[in-house]
């Protein structure tokens, strides 16, 4: 192998395509260990943001960083790429209506830094991306011909593997795994991340990386469709799921997640089927921890919709749409989900309360404050669990029916998503003794 540390300067600018969770915390992280970025993206209204130094997500200390860097003429956005000595691809890749993978936007972001890119730059992926998307669709869309990977340009997919909410900490603390397409490759993108990455970076091919990343997020799925199914089941038979759950849990050796009304984001909800549509006769176990985490939104559904039967014109107020607590994002929410088809059921009226959610995120549902929507429901469906929620006072819950499927509200009384012979069953906050 050449001695690529003297063959290669040292990058100094980069282009980031896509600023949105992924991209734009990586674009600030960047900018301020001193390069000089610049950040792409299609839409006009966050580059027009950007650039006055606003940011347009929820993120904690995002928006203060950003505002540094593009105060300090560290980081600028614009709607088309430019040269750079390092070229990152952060765009989303949802899967199409048959759960395929949905590579349209990696295939725009890699033609579209094509003309830019010259030799001794690094091309990375982080986009969560199918097997071989790096070798069979980046390189042959990204690379001009005349340059040959691994000696001229160096390509490597370099997953994230960050939780919203802690993203500054993450993108910077936790170990990341480098896949080049080859040796040199990755060689390069590991010294290139050392750079601003204090915990491990680990070595391996571009497949192994594609494959870890998928593998990451559907073992977290597999779990949780563990604990979504024993809870339907606990429920079913009339246990409280989250006793069961805890009891359980008592055990040295078991640890069952928390079940909760579904599965969202668009991480663990799509990613699996990824892996799936990638090995189709090996994934049975995947495909079906999706299916049950796909069927749990309905069984919330049918539970309020029993419940709000037996009530005259019943208003059923639901905590939450975001897909997880205290974040702004909505993609793929079994929450957004349960409401919507409640609102479709039409058996009463249906209000939403949600910290982080505009009419925009959410059109179509009626939001209200959380004091109007404790002051008007008869029914109070807990469906994110957002910090103020599951901080409520639980005097303030009086007298209404209460459907907990997060399972927060926990101390005595216990309130639960709860079976038709449960002692839990249909009753109104408190219980009587
Ligand atoms: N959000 C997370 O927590 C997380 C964690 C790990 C991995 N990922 C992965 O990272 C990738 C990006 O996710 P995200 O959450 O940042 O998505 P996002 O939707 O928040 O941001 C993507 C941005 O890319 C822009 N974009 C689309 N096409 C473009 C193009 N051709 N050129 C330039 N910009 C373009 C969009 O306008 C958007 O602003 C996805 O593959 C996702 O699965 C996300």
């Amino acid at each position: 192998m050449p001695n690529l540390n003297s063959e290669i300067s040292t990058p100094k600018s980069i282009c980031i395509m896509g600023l949105g969770y992924i991209g734009l915390p990586t674009a600030a992280i960047l900018a301020r260990k001193g390069y000089d970025v610049h950040g792409v993206d299609v839409r006009v209204e966050v580059v027009e943001k950007i650039n006055r130094g606003e940011i347009h997500i929820h993120e904690p200390g995002l928006g203060e960083l950003v505002e540094e860097v593009v105060r300090a003429g560290k980081l600028q956005a614009s709607t088309t790429p430019r040269e750079a000595d390092v070229f990152f691809i952060c765009v989303p890749t949802p899967f199409n209506a048959d759960k395929s993978p949905d590579l349209s936007y990696v295939r725009a972001a890699s033609e579209a830094v094509r003309p830019y890119v010259r030799q001794g730059n690094l091309v990375i992926l982080e986009s969560t991306s199918p097997p071989k998307t790096t070798q069979e669709t980046v390189v042959p869309l990204a690379i001009p011909e005349h340059l040959q990977v691994g000696k001229d340009v160096f390509v490597a997919y370099c997953p994230e593997r960050v939780l919203p909410g802690r993203i500054l900490i993450e993108a910077v603390e936790n170990d990341r795994i480098v896949g080049g397409v080859t040796p040199a490759c990755t060689q390069l993108v590991q010294k290139f991340y050392e750079t601003f990455v204090t915990g491990a970076v680990l070595p391996t091919t571009a497949v192994a990386a594609e494959i870890t990343k998928l593998a990451e997020n559907a073992f977290r799925d597999v779990n949780i469709a563990y604990a979504n199914e024993l809870s339907m089941l606990a429920d079913d038979l009339g246990a409280d799921p989250f006793e069961v759950i805890e009891l359980a849990n008592r055990h040295p050796r078991v640890n069952i997640l928390r079940p909760g009304p579904g599965v969202g984001g668009h991480c663990i909800s799509v990613d699996p089927w990824f892996l799936a549509h990638a090995a189709p006769n090996h994934s049975s176990l995947i495909k079906t921890a999706r299916m049950v985490n796909d069927s749990k939104p309905q069984f919330v559904v049918d539970k309020v919709l029993k419940l709000a039967r037996e009530i005259e014109s019943p208003v059923i107020g639901c905590l939450g749409l975001a897909y997880k607590p205290d974040v702004d994002d909505f993609r793929e929410s079994p929450s957004l989900e349960i409401v919507i088809q409640l609102q479709k059921a039409c058996v009463g009226e249906v209000l939403a309360c949600d910290p982080y959610a505009g009419p925009m995120h959410c059109s179509g549902v009626t939001l209200v404050s959380l004091e109007e929507l404790l002051r008007q429901s008869d029914i109070v469906l807990l469906l994110t669990d957002h910090k103020p929620f599951c901080e409520l006072p639980v005097n303030l819950l009086q007298g209404k029916q209460v459907i907990d499927t997060r399972g927060v509200w926990k101390e005595e009384p216990r309130v639960v998503l709860h079976g038709e012979n449960s002692r839990e069953s249909n009753r109104a906050w408190p219980p009587a003794a």
